[in-house]
């Protein structure tokens, strides 16, 4: 359905939601506007804690899920207090805050209520994106792939979409043939986890910390020689698989954290090199988005790992890095309102294509 539409995006980082205001009416988009609400560091914590069972946790989740939805519906009125012209909205696509990952066990968790979020804004919610694949067989993940072949895929380049979030991503765009991707592994989640833990910060800054100390070898191998690495695609992980209990597991004790910092960089790095070499050698132009798309060091490295491949943000293509995300989840709403399907089964592998995600009428 032609008109606009709100992305809102919260990944593994927590770092908050990124929103967008789009409009489909203009082929291929027009991007009204974006905001970044950071999460109350009480909200935060309790959605790291809900990553695990804890005591009361249904309890938990449903106030974090309310909790949500009124900053969800915060980074709304905000968006929209700044284009005071637009007054309808068709639909808002919420990813939701993701809590559990487990799609062999037949079910994924993105935290949210949605009907309180139609409720507070007004508007139509499409949100649990990802439950439908899961059913059908499905990783539930990754979702973007669809959207990035929208809006990236070039019919004589062989590209690759790398989105640096918690977790990385990857999306295969070989000129005319099947779009694949999957999850790579960890992209930004440990090393904000290691940045917090010794830095007190949220994350580390251009990797400069990561550059003041050196990779670790035998380290990193240890962390390579995790059986996710070597699975085939389809495939998808979560805090789930990687934590800083996984991280923990692997320490011998007495590194240096600057060198532990580095060696986790060396890993994002790395297996996203490892992914495009087995999965897309061809691709001869690679873009990055999401927040570590902004990281200078991990930046570096990638295009070192990847060369003679072109490395450049998504921006050089018209997308912004932090909005791509939330863009793919904008159009994911407008899929569903037009009962077309969002997933791709060659990435996923579900049964078949399937639309996705349930609708809170306005
Ligand atoms: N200048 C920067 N230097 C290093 N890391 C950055 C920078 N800017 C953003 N990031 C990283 O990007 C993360 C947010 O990325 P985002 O795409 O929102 O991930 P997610 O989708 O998992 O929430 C931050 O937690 C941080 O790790
Ligand atoms: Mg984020």
């Amino acid at each position: 359905m032609p008109g606009f539409y709100i992305g809102l995006m919260s990944g593994t980082s927590l770092d908050g939601v990124d929103a967008v205001l789009v409009d489909f009416a203009e082929a291929p988009l027009r991007l009204v506007g974006h905001c970044h609400q950071a999460f109350s560091p009480e909200l935060r914590r309790e959605l790291l804690a809900l990553n695990q069972s804890g005591g009361d946790e249904l309890r938990r989740a449903a106030l974090a899920a309310n909790e949500l939805a009124r900053t969800y519906c915060s980074a709304v009125h905000a968006l929209l207090a700044a284009h005071p012209g637009i007054n309808a909205v068709n639909a808002i696509g919420c990813h939701g805050q993701t809590v559990r990952h487990r799609p062999f066990d037949g079910y994924t968790v993105q935290l949210v209520n949605g009907a309180l979020l139609a409720e507070l804004t007004g508007t139509t919610v499409v949100c649990d994106f990802r439950s439908r694949d899961v059913a059908a067989g499905g990783q539930g993940a990754p979702l973007a792939p669809a959207y990035h072949a929208a809006v990236f895929a070039h019919p004589r380049i062989h590209r690759a979409i790398v989105n640096l979030g918690g977790i990385a991503n990857l999306t295969d765009l070989p000129p005319g043939g099947m779009v694949t991707g999957f999850d790579c592994g960890p992209g930004n989640l440990l090393l904000d986890a290691w940045a917090q833990q010794h830095l007190k910060r949220p994350f580390d800054e251009n990797g400069k910390w990561a550059q003041s100390g050196r990779a670790i070898p035998a380290l990193l191998e240890r962390l390579l020689g995790d059986e996710y690495f070597r699975r085939a695609p389809p495939k998808s992980a979560g805090r789930d698989n990687f934590n800083p209990g996984w991280l923990a597991r692997h320490l011998g004790g007495g590194e240096a954290a600057a060198d532990v910092q580095a060696t986790l960089l060396a890993l994002t790095a790395h297996t996203i090199a490892q992914a495009i070499a087995n999965f897309c050698a061809g691709a001869r132009e690679v873009y990055l988005c999401g927040g570590g798309a902004r990281n200078r060091a991990l930046v570096e490295l990638l295009a070192q790992r990847l060369a003679p491949r072109m490395v450049a943000a998504t921006d050089e293509l018209g997308v912004a890095a932090e909005h791509v995300e939330a863009l793919a989840f904008a159009w994911l709403a407008c899929c569903a309102l037009d009962a077309k399907p969002g997933n791709l089964p060659a990435v996923t592998g579900a049964r078949g294509p399937r639309i996705l995600g349930a609708i809170y009428g306005a």
